[in-house]
């Protein structure tokens, strides 16, 4: 033990005081009770007294006496010389031991003497010595102070002990030197001292977490003692600190649309605190509009704000989110910061075209610069991100003005022509400037209304008709189209015939028009004979305003139907006999007897005519030439012959179905020629003629020569039809026709061309005619004078 050392370190000293004081003690030595006082914790062998001698004892005779003492104590503290009679310490004293801490201590001791006997007792007293230094039980206190404690606080102390009594023990506390705390000592009814540490100032657990005093506790010896013990104080933390932000406002920015998710910011607030009283969380302050809560979150823990809703910068350019951190100790408070957050704007709204008022559709004759369509665009977008611009294509006669910005009308630039372009679809483009550009297209529908800008036109310039005569009335003959590109009423067509006259008679007698189909209908049945073509003109008008009409010419040819029997025109029956001749018996064979002359009013082949000798009284005497009707003799007369000769000459028409006529003569044979023949006329080949045509009728010279002979009551025209054959094979065929002119005498070349003769007085006019297909009219007119 500390303390038994520390005891024994000091015994020699206190020995040497104590030995005095003893002396005085042993001369109040009663009879039979000595009583000594010696200060404990002397050394083996210290002197405490001669008891031999304070008995009045023989030094000699102690022995023989058998001097002896008996302790009443457990150990034998003391022992005596027998020599000299000293009482001397047989074992170191503690009087702590002895005694614990009673103020007085001291033990008994029974001397006995023999012969006589006599009982002596002897008291000693240990007095105490300052051998023990106040001691703490522990070396090291712990203390836990919050740091909220208020001042006046006091937290006890564990006392120390000093087994020393009296004034060598425990007399005061002392603490080492702090700013924090004091000492109080107080007294306890015993008389025993402990110590309260009390708070001074507040501590701040922030600023010094842990304080170290040493505690020293003094004893009341001389030389003093003392013992020590640190205190080691723990400040406890209070929730004394509110959190704190890094900034207490933030300004970020934020691209529009940002994803879900996306880390606007990530706040930081620190707390000087610990523990729970330094945990944070994060929340929307209180004042937090809805609208950011909608937005953004936050999250408690980390203090991230992350986008929790659709960022649209056209809704908001900015948000302003508040936000508190608290916390999680004991009456926490919160501290508030502002988040401005800038949004940035993306190209996400297209441009948007309103087309405010179009004027469809648009007359094809509006001058250029005609309004069609205001537009207005607008983009939702800010900076080049909605600035737009417009343009349509650059094939269409339209342009786009701008009259002030995003503003724009679409004009015509030139004229319209609804009959080549009936609408148009223009394409408006509006483009914005952003990065990548975004656009929208708009089709204007324009349409070009109609103006009766486009007369009707036909079909064909001119229309040429071939009918067949003697048509049924009331038939459609023709038809006739017209053609309007314009529309509508514009394009409504009505078809109708010009008045005018044919013959003298109203065209409206002749023809008649469907105004709606343009059949043209026969109004009479027509005779090629009288009427070979004629010419009407047809008019088509629309119905615009006002109307436009055009014209075009009809021309329709009456074609030639076999309706007319061949007509003999010389000789002709008088009376109803037969014309009659005469031949004179001396004539050679080949001799031209006459001339069978017929005419037929049909055209072409209709009024080709074949002559036959049907009947003869001698078929050997006669023949009569196919083509030219000419009647010649065979052979020559002889006796035998009969003087009158009945011929019977068949006359028909190349038609189909052909026609005929007949006609009988009766020839006479006679001696001599007579001088003229009163029935056949001037038969004779003889170039002489009448100088005017008012000869019987016209005969027909063989050979390809024509000799007008007789009287004419009128001037002949000759036609003439070659067709492809004739014109190698020398064929002719003349045919009356009117109007007349005449003609003295004329022939066809073998090549077909039709030649003059030398024929001064007359004049040759040839017309040109159409005919059918297979044949070329050529009208011969022969004009004779006189
Ligand atoms: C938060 O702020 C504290 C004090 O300013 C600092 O020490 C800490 O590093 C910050 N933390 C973050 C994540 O920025
Ligand atoms: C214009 O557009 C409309 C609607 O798409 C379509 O019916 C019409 O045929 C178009 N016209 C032209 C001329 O392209
Ligand atoms: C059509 O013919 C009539 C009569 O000849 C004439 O008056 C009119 O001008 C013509 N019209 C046209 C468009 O040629
Ligand atoms: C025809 O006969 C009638 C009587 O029958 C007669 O009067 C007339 O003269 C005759 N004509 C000729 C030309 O002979």
């Amino acid at each position: 033990m500390d303390t038994r050392g520390a005891k024994k370190r000091l015994s020699g000293k206190w020995h040497a005081v104590y030995r005095f004081a003893l002396f005085t003690c042993v001369l109040d030595a009663v009879w039979g009770q000595i009583r000594y006082s010696i200060p404990e914790e002397l050394e083996h062998g210290a002197f405490v007294g001669n008891i031999a001698e304070d008995l009045g004892l023989d030094l000699d005779k102690l022995s023989a006496r058998r001097f002896r003492i008996v302790s009443g104590a457990k150990k034998q503290y003391v022992e005596v010389n027998l020599e000299n009679g000293v009482l001397f310490v047989n074992e170191r004293i503690d009087r702590e031991e002895l005694c614990e801490q009673s103020l007085s201590c001291s033990f008994h001791l029974q001397v006995v003497i023999e012969n006589p006997l006599e009982l002596y007792r002897v008291e000693v007293e240990i007095l105490d010595v300052n051998d023990n230094s106040p001691s703490f039980p522990w070396t090291e206190f712990n203390l836990d102070i919050s740091e909220s404690a208020a001042p006046g606080s006091r937290f006890p102390l564990e006392s120390a002990q000093d087994l020393d009594v009296g004034s060598n023990s425990l007399r005061t506390y002392l603490l080492s030197v702090n700013e924090h705390f004091f000492l109080d000592i107080q007294t306890r009814s015993d008389g025993s001292k402990f110590a309260e540490l009390v708070l001074q100032s507040p501590l701040d657990r922030e600023q010094q977490s842990a304080h170290q005093m040493v505690l020293t506790a003094v004893d009341g010896g001389s030389p003093e003692r003392s013992g020590t013990a640190q205190i080691d104080i723990t400040v406890l933390d209070a929730n004394d600190n509110a959190p704190v932000f890094d900034q207490s406002f933030y300004r970020v920015r934020l691209a529009e649309n940002a994803p879900k998710g996306t880390v606007v910011i990530k706040l930081n607030a620190s707390d000087l605190d610990e523990g729970p009283n330094a945990d944070i969380t994060y929340s929307f302050s209180g004042h937090a509009p809805i609208k950011v809560r909608q937005l953004f979150s936050v999250d408690a823990n980390t203090g991230e704000i992350k986008v929790k809703g659709v960022i649209d910068y056209e809704k908001a350019r900015m948000h302003e989110i508040y936000v508190q951190a608290k916390d999680k100790g004991p009456s926490a408070v919160a501290v508030h910061c502002k988040v401005l957050v800038n949004v940035l704007d993306k190209n996400d709204n297209l441009p948007e075209v309103i087309l405010t008022s179009v004027s469809t559709p648009v007359q094809e004759d509006a001058p250029p610069g005609t309004v069609i369509a205001v537009i207005s665009v607008m983009d939702k977008d800010s900076g080049e991100n909605g600035n737009v611009d417009c343009e349509i294509p650059h094939h269409v006669p339209f342009q786009l003005h701008s009259s002030f910005k995003n503003y724009y009308t679409l004009v015509t630039s030139d004229f319209l022509d609804r009959e080549a372009v009936a609408e148009y679809n223009i394409t408006l483009t509006a483009r914005d400037m952003g990065s990548p550009p975004l656009f929208t297209r708009k089709t204007i529908l324009v349409q070009v209304s109609d103006v009766n800008d486009n007369a009707p036109h036909f079909k064909q310039p001119s229309y040429t008709v071939y009918l067949t005569e003697n048509n049924a009335p009331g038939a459609s003959i023709c038809s006739v189209t017209a053609l309007d590109p314009d529309s509508g009423q514009n394009a409504y067509l009505s078809y109708s015939i010009l008045e005018g006259d044919i013959r003298g008679m109203p065209v409206s007698t002749y023809v008649s028009i469907n105004s709606d189909s343009g059949n043209i209908y026969a109004l009479r049945s027509f005779d090629h004979e009288q009427l070979k073509n004629f010419q009407i003109t047809v008019q088509a008008q629309d119905a615009g305003f006002p109307p436009l009409k055009s014209n075009v010419s009809v021309n329709i040819f009456i074609l030639d139907q076999n309706d007319n029997p061949p007509v003999i025109v010389s000789p002709v029956p008088i009376n109803g006999t037969a014309p009659s001749g005469s031949v004179p018996r001396s004539v050679d064979a080949g001799y031209l007897v006459t001339k069978i002359s017929a005419s037929d009013p049909d055209a072409g082949q209709n009024s080709r005519l074949f002559y036959q000798l049907l009947q003869a009284t001698d078929p050997s005497l006669f023949s009569i030439a196919l083509y030219t009707g000419e009647i010649r003799t065979i052979r020559q007369l002889v006796e035998k012959d009969p003087t009158r000769h009945r011929l019977v000459i068949l006359v028909k028409d190349n038609g189909q179905p052909p026609l005929s006529a007949t006609v009988s003569i009766i020839l006479s044979v006679v001696d001599s020629l007579p001088d003229s023949h009163p029935d056949l006329g001037d038969l004779s080949l003889s170039a002489h003629h009448s100088s005017n045509f008012n000869s019987n009728f016209p005969s027909m010279g063989g050979g390809g020569g024509v000799v007008g002979g007789g009287a004419l009551p009128q001037v002949y025209c000759y036609k003439m039809c070659l067709t492809p054959e004739s014109s190698k094979s020398d064929f002719m065929f003349l045919k009356p026709c009117s109007p007349v002119i005449g003609a003295d005498r004329f022939f066809t070349s073998g090549s077909g061309f039709v030649r003059r003769l030398s024929m001064p007085d007359a004049s040759l006019q040839i017309c040109p005619e159409v005919c059918h297909s297979f044949f070329i009219f050529i009208s011969i007119c022969i004009s004779g004078t006189s």
